[in-house]
């Protein structure tokens, strides 16, 4: 399936120059992502962007999730981008693959877009003991059963059991985190999760803005879990793909710089973005869906 509704997409003209790394979330989420890879790989320059005027994408089709995230990508190649980094999971799962298939070889076949879903499932598959795992992500993404496929994949013995919390995002984007409506919606689908199979040892935390739930989260979930957010594992796989591959690398600026774009109101990212950067940052305005 491939997304080719206007001409103009087709005769887009790359900038060829090297350019930052585009990390891409349909929200804020991306940026628990974007944390992790600045701590590992500090000397690139990176470009944020989140497509909050559209967000959630958790509860979007197949189609318009692959439509929005192809315009993202689109947009941060334009932008300079020869790497982008796809930190949600949701579109990690319904966009990626088309991407990566049916899109980049007519886009520009020397240029790379990856995912959050495999380097999270390369981890956490030797971490669990009992070999059933939980998987705590939107809708969008358990239902698409990209967890399970790559499981089964990387690690047939393992038995992967999925939930669905369709409240957290919310929660997270309104800045709810710390409040008694959080405490009944992580406790519901944690809870919801568990009845499921008693055996499950390890927990992950299969969308961006989870890890800003990780306290209400701890709270409720029993002791001797594990729970994994995956920002930290994402930023190791990108380091290591780096390496393997210096013709990316050296496609990639090094100015220790970020640039951030919303497709929604500067003054509201710059500001929500501060409780998950715990830092002020510049926002510029960018629309992508032109
Ligand atoms: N951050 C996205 C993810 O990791 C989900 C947010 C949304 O529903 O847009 O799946």
């Amino acid at each position: 399936m491939s997304f080719y509704k206007n001409l103009k997409f087709m005769s887009l003209i790359l900038p060829t120059q090297p350019g930052p790394i585009g990390v891409f979330d349909s929200g804020y989420g991306g940026l628990t992502i974007l944390s992790e890879i600045r701590k590992v790989l500090p000397m690139y320059d990176y470009i944020y962007l989140g497509d909050n005027a559209r967000t959630p994408y958790g509860t979007r089709s197949f189609d318009i999730v692959y439509e929005f995230t192809l315009q993202a990508v689109q947009r941060l190649f334009e932008k300079g981008c020869h790497l982008v980094i796809l930190a949600c999971n949701t579109a990690s799962a319904k966009a990626l693959r088309s991407i990566q298939v049916c899109d980049l070889p007519i886009l520009d076949p020397s240029r790379r877009v990856l995912g959050v879903i495999r380097p999270t499932v390369e981890h956490v598959g030797q971490l669990s003991r009992s070999r059933h795992i939980g998987v705590l992500g939107t809708a969008g993404t358990i239902k698409s059963e990209s967890y399970v496929l790559e499981f089964r994949k990387l690690f047939p013995d393992i038995r992967v059991i999925g939930q669905a919390c369709p409240m957290w995002v919310p929660l997270v984007e309104y800045n709810e985190m710390y409040s008694d409506g959080a405490d009944y919606f992580v406790k519901k689908y944690i809870q919801a999760l568990l009845s499921q199979d008693e055996q499950i040892d390890t927990v992950v935390l299969g969308c961006t803005h989870y890890p800003l739930l990780l306290p209400k989260i701890k709270k409720y979930m029993p002791a001797g879990i594990t729970i994994v957010s995956q920002g930290e594992w994402v930023a190791k796989s990108l380091q290591y793909y780096l390496q393997r591959h210096p013709e990316i690398d050296a496609r990639c600026t090094r100015g220790a710089h970020c640039t951030y774009y919303t497709t929604e109101s500067e003054e509201k990212f710059a500001e929500s973005a501060s409780t998950f950067l715990q830092k002020n940052i510049e926002v510029h305005h960018l629309d992508i869906n032109e």
